[in-house]
């Protein structure tokens, strides 16, 4: 028995730090929550073998390293959750049972918006700082991560004049809508980067990117549902508090509701079972709470979650299918990734012929075969994956897939480089299409015409070998393509010669240099101006780019030594494409733009490098010691010789929200 448990505990270990650490789960929420129910229950029937380390005895996940971690106020506990409608019942009879003398006990219902928790400090109505659930006693700093998210006002809007409590945390949902989370993966599959799965994983990768800028296109959204701490409010009921946070200027969902007993809250619960899949954003259930909050203290928590609160989830909806292949693709840069062709079934209002097997080691561990019925779920409804196999429906036609050792597509040996296989040769066909689909994209050099179909045409007839020679194409050789006629050869010879004189950061980016995106080529044509320049860096001076690290540095430089690249260059250089960026009427908006900034003592909400960073991207300089070319100086508390060094020569010192005053105006 105790093996069977210490068994379960590894597994869900192993599940958290997919989930919490690496954002990249490998199962369901539901396999995850069934796990942890057998452990539940195991660990009732034999308490004696309950260990303080058992996943059941705390609130799962770590706080990743790179953020600044932050203790909570008031713990973020998680909630209990039950699949149900007995066990919801159970739950109000308890409430009973403990409340005896209350006889009307209301409800209020919400939905269980399926993002990342986090919490807000707002101190006199001002937006402080923010920060992730974590473990549920430490969370990220994530600060100015959710500056960037525009449903959370930095200042509270108060309609009505309510009196603002000094300090008081809001708590709520990040989330990013299913329309955002389709075209950032589209993006990524253009870039050849790894899907996210779901639209929280999304999310959560948003939220815990180092570079805010990066976040701030990411368009996310907050639907606040509850205080935290606060400091002089009274507040009665929950339904009062989803009102004031309103008042605030805060989103609360607009579905929650006030039912006077289980019945009512468990018809509310079902009518949205199927109503959720019309919602723009992922609802895995419904979150009960009760009403009155004198009645949440005498019900107290139990040591996982408080009993004022419950939530009841939906089963996803899932579907049996068979697999009648694995498929290999290859993308961009080489990465092998593994496609199972499935017969069609219908499933949650699509129709699901393939689903994505992630990576070659997904397939050994859920022991995927071809031939096999498996179980398929849309992750996060969208995504359709392949859950587990059915091994009673397994016949003897069912087949193992062999990892390949060979790209499918060129047979060059493959190398394995942590959980993904490469194809390493620059000559692979499958490889150069990706690459050429993703120099004439929109982001890239942009030519119009310049599909797919054609693309393979072209390479499997080796009229070119890569993206550089589409500038040698002739009439002649576009004519004959099927799907090409005389009229769309023309405009396509005219679009191709147009991209010519595309801006730099175009081409650095069509490039398809591992790492760099549209954002970063715009980076580095802004620092280098020449495509000659950036040729001849190092990683040395790359890495001191503000928003270029390492990992990036180094690809750009193993990009530009590599033979075949310096080939590939030639060519664009011979054909005559633009290799400088054009220059743009410097922006003069800004009130910081090229001033410089020195910055001591501490300043609240901020740090350092948060304060540095915004300096910096408004086009100001920052440097450590003060001297008669520094234009401000910042001081928070505590501040030090600077600020003696800064009133001796007479620069201009600004306090904390001077600073703040001055960049809004930028
Ligand atoms: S209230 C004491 N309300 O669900 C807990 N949570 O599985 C207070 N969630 O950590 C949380 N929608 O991230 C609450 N309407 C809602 C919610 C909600 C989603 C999340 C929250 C929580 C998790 C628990």
């Amino acid at each position: 028995m105790i093996e069977n448990i210490e068994n379960l505990r590894s597994k869900i270990r192993y599940h958290d730090g997919k989930y919490y650490v690496e954002n990249m789960p490998e199962i369901s929420d539901y396999e995850y929550d069934q796990l942890m129910k057998e452990l539940e229950k195991l660990e009732s029937a034999h308490p004696q073998l309950i260990s303080p380390d058992s996943p059941t005895q705390r609130v799962s996940g770590e706080p990743v390293s790179e953020f600044t971690s932050i203790e909570h106020s008031i713990p973020m506990l998680s909630i209990e959750n039950t699949y149900s409608e007995e066990e919801l019942r159970e739950f109000d009879k308890r409430i009973r049972r403990i409340l005896k003398d209350v006889e009307e006990i209301e409800y209020v219902v919400e939905l269980k918006i399926d993002g990342i928790a986090i919490t807000l400090w707002y101190e006199n109505g001002i937006f402080m700082r923010g920060a992730t659930r974590g473990n549920g006693f430490r969370g990220d700093d994530v600060t100015m991560n959710l500056r960037t998210v525009k449903d959370i006002p930095l200042r509270f809007l108060c309609i009505n004049d309510k009196v603002i409590p000094p300090v008081i945390e809001i708590r709520g949902e990040i989330y990013l809508p299913n329309r955002e989370f389709q075209r950032l993966n589209k993006r990524r599959e253009e870039t050849d980067e790894p899907q996210f799965a779901n639209p929280r994983n999304a999310a959560a990768g948003s939220l815990k990117l180092l570079n805010p800028h990066t976040t701030a296109k990411r368009p996310l959204r907050l639907f606040a549902y509850a205080f935290g701490y606060y400091e002089n409010g009274r507040f009665t009921n929950h339904i009062e508090c989803l009102e004031v946070i309103k008042e605030f200027g805060l989103p609360v969902n607009p579905h929650y509701k006030l039912c006077r007993d289980i019945d009512e809250v468990i018809s509310y619960c079902n009518s949205w079972e199927t109503k959720r899949g019309n919602l723009d954003y992922q609802v895995d259930g419904m979150v009960v709470k009760v009403n009155l909050l004198e009645l949440h203290d005498k019900l107290g928590s139990t040591s996982k979650a408080p009993r004022w609160i419950m939530s009841y989830k939906f089963n996803p909806e899932d579907a049996t299918t068979k697999i009648e292949a694995i498929k290999v693709q290859v993308g961009k840069t080489g990465t092998l990734t593994p496609v199972a062709e499935l017969s069609p079934v219908p499933l949650s209002g699509t129709t699901v012929s393939r689903a994505s097997l992630h990576n070659f080691d997904e397939i050994e561990r859920k022991d995927i075969r071809v031939g096999d019925y498996v179980v398929v779920q849309k992750a996060g409804e969208i995504i359709p994956q392949v859950v587990k196999v059915i091994t009673e429906k397994r016949t003897g036609s069912v087949r193992r897939f062999d990892v390949p050792e060979r790209c499918p597509v060129c047979k060059s040996d493959v190398i394995k480089e942590k959980v993904a296989l490469k194809c390493y040769n620059p000559l692979c066909t499958a490889q150069a299409k990706r690459r050429i689909m993703y120099f004439v994209s929109k982001n890239a050099m942009d030519i119009e015409g310049f599909g797919p179909a054609i693309i393979e045409q072209l390479v499997d007839k080796k009229i070119i070998e890569d993206y550089a020679d589409i500038y040698s194409l002739k009439f002649d050789d576009l004519e004959p393509l099927e799907r090409m006629g005389e009229k769309s050869a023309r405009n396509l010879l005219d679009a191709i010669g147009k991209s010519k004189s595309r801006d730099l950061h175009c081409l650095i980016c069509a490039l398809g240099i591992l790492n760099v995106g549209a954002h970063a080529a715009e980076v580095l044509s802004k620092h280098f101006g020449t495509f000659d320049k950036l040729m001849d860096t190092s990683v040395e001076e790359l890495d001191e780019i503000f928003e270029i690290g390492e990992i990036t540095a180094k690809s750009i430089v193993d990009f530009f030594s590599n033979s075949h690249t310096k080939d590939v260059i030639n060519k664009l250089k011979a054909a005559g494409v633009n290799l400088s960026a054009i220059r743009k009427e410097a922006k003069t908006a800004s009130n910081i733009a090229e001033k410089s900034f020195v910055v001591t003592g501490t300043l609240n909400g901020y740090t350092r490098k948060e304060i540095e960073d915004i300096i910096k991207n408004l086009g100001g300089k920052v440097s450590s010691a003060v001297s008669g070319k520094t234009d401000f100086l910042i001081a928070g508390e505590s501040p030090g010789s600077k600020l003696e060094a800064a009133e001796k020569l007479g620069t201009t010192i600004l306090s904390k929200e001077e600073f703040e005053n001055l960049i809004k105006r930028t």
